[in-house]
């Protein structure tokens, strides 16, 4: 990890998300504003977390202290605003600018809705989250992105800690802060989160296209179903510029993967999902058959 992480900051030069703003006071961990109680759960190098509660239920909140972060909140405010309503994506419903009185640059709030699959995923303990289990999210992942898609919207950051899961084992696909408009011809890949679920092209920093939600939704349920994590190798070998066809996957890894589906043409599609050059790739539609064909066959009811 330590060459992947040298390697992106040679290449990349990866600038800091904050300004010199967010070395304001932290807010008050629990406080009213706009008919919300916000309860403060945690925060990262760039985001505050908050459950807010109203009138209307259990809201997620998503805040910033950093004015640079407010513009990436926003934009994924419109993004969602874009992209609608639909039955596997969270849906924002309201951004606030004016929030200076609670700390903040910029504050999101959105239906809460469930548990980020990193959260939920365990993996020594396969019957916290089963094949079937998995199988059925990235179907509803991969409906989501159609959507997306269609949209003229690419989302860029698919992988366990962008996907929610409730009680019921609905799926929402959350964060749509890096999502990018994908016909807009100056639109580019913005390398942050997480390298590990990027292809090649986006790694690379190419314009962004639907086929980067592919790689990422099939790293995640690689990732998932192997309980490994996505190739490092292969990152330090498309940074280093290497063009040589990388060794997408070791033997052991492919096996892996076609053992964990008993239905082959899942665990295909999935490994299609990986190829180096993005018209080789497979599509979502193939995801969502052949997943529904395997849920047929093998899902418990
Ligand atoms: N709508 C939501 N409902 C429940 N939990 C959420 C929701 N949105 C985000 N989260 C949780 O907060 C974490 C960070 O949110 P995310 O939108 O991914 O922000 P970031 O841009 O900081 O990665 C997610 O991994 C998830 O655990
Ligand atoms: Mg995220």
């Amino acid at each position: 990890m330590g060459t992947i992480t040298k390697l992106l900051d040679e290449k990349f030069n990866l600038p800091s998300h904050d300004d010199p703003q967010s070395s304001c006071p932290a807010p008050k961990r629990k406080f009213e504003h706009g008919g919300y109680t916000f309860t403060e759960i945690n925060g990262g190098d760039v985001h505050i977390y908050f459950e807010a509660e109203s009138e209307a239920g259990k809201k997620f909140a998503k805040g910033t202290r950093s004015m640079h972060s407010s513009v990436r909140l926003e934009s994924e405010h419109e993004m969602l605003s874009s992209i609608g309503e639909h039955d596997h994506i969270s849906w924002s419903t309201e951004y606030l600018s004016d929030v200076q009185c609670i700390g903040l640059s910029g504050l999101l709030i959105m239906s809460h809705t469930g548990v980020s699959l990193d959260k939920v995923f365990d993996a020594k303990d396969p019957l916290v989250l089963s094949n079937d289990d998995i199988v059925s999210t990235v179907i509803q992942t991969a409906k989501a992105l159609q959507h997306t898609h269609k949209k003229g919207i690419v989302h860029m950051d698919v992988k366990p800690d962008n996907i929610t899961l409730n009680d019921d084992g609905d799926a929402k696909l959350i964060d749509f802060g890096i999502a990018k408009r994908y016909r807009d011809k100056n639109a580019k890949s913005l390398l942050c989160g997480t390298p590990m679920y990027m292809g090649p092209q986006q790694l690379r920093g190419d314009r962004p296209t639907p086929a980067n939600d592919v790689w990422g939704l099939g790293a995640t349920a690689i990732h998932l179903l192997t309980r490994e994590l996505p190739y490092a190798e292969n990152l330090s070998h498309t940074l280093q510029g290497s063009d040589a066809p990388f060794p997408l996957y070791s033997a052991p890894t492919y096996n892996k993967v076609a053992m964990c589906m008993k239905f082959r043409p899942f665990g295909n599609a999935l490994l299609k999902s990986q190829e180096k050059y993005e018209p080789n790739r497979c599509s979502l539609a193939e995801i969502i058959e052949t997943g529904e064909q395997y849920r047929a066959t093998y899902a418990k009811k």
